[in-house]
């Protein structure tokens, strides 16, 4: 499995901001991994006409095809744009938009139709972790998002503990591992050998000063990165430490 590094540009980015991406691109246009940037859906278009190898992915989508859905954006318009990927399930739509696992499951099942990868994002809260549920938590999560239907060629999973996200606060290397043994053995279950080809990365407070030891465990393929994505300067150390695995 190629390892995925992928930054999530959440509510940040003007069109200035396209000139990041273009850096990036041309920074590391012979990666020997997949970089992907999602920014937000008013640059969806623009950032997928910059030319290389950088994959272009947005952060939500609808579940329906097509329709009276003011303000939301349909799979296939992502598809559209030029982009290969959509993340699915953020604890920030779960938090401020209420989005439950049906949602996800739903929006991961409109995605993979329409063609995208879907990175479905899972994670416990501090109150979950102190309380013993994690892995319970993640495995509901796991089985209530991903589809029966699922294409596994198409699934991306980002174990992201919300306590961590833009904390500066992150788990230990025995809790991340934990997490990602936990993931990869439901997904086996769940999807069969396939699953061992789905890429499990790990999202919050990733930076350059801890991406070689987060990427050394092992199940971790790879990272979504949150804060240390906006500036190729913070971006592309963690890319590089990513790329120094393979
Ligand atoms: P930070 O890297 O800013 O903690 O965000 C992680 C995240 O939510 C990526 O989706």
């Amino acid at each position: 499995m190629r390892k995925f590094v992928a930054g999530n540009w959440k509510m940040n980015g003007l069109r200035d901001s396209l000139e990041n991406i273009a850096e990036l691109a041309t920074a590391h246009a012979r990666a020997r991994i997949d970089i992907m940037i999602c920014p937000p859906a008013t640059l969806l278009s623009k950032a997928c006409e910059i030319n290389g190898s950088l994959k272009i992915g947005a952060q939500d989508c609808h579940s329906a095809e097509k329709g009276a859905h003011t303000g939301d954006i349909a799979a296939q318009m992502i598809a559209d744009c030029g982009a290969t990927a959509v993340i699915l399930g953020h604890s920030e739509r779960r938090e401020n938009h209420s989005e439950t696992d049906a949602m996800v499951r739903d929006k991961t099942i409109a995605a993979q139709s329409a063609g995208l990868t879907a990175v479905v994002c899972i994670g416990e809260t501090l109150e979950q972790r102190e309380k013993g549920e994690t892995l319970n938590i993640l495995k509901t999560q796991l089985e209530a998002s991903i589809p029966d239907e699922v294409d596994p060629d198409l699934l991306v999973v980002a174990y992201e503990p919300v306590w961590a996200i833009g904390t500066g606060k992150i788990p230990t290397r025995e809790q991340i591992a934990e997490a990602h043994a936990f993931c990869r053995s439901t997904l086996l279950e769940r999807l069969g050998s396939s699953a061992n080809n789905v890429p499990l990365l790990y999202g919050g407070s990733v930076k350059a000063s801890n991406a070689d030891e987060i990427f050394a465990l092992q199940n971790v393929d790879g990272a979504l990165v949150g804060g240390a994505s906006l500036s190729p300067t913070d971006f592309s150390p963690i890319i590089h430490a990513l790329e120094a695995t393979v």
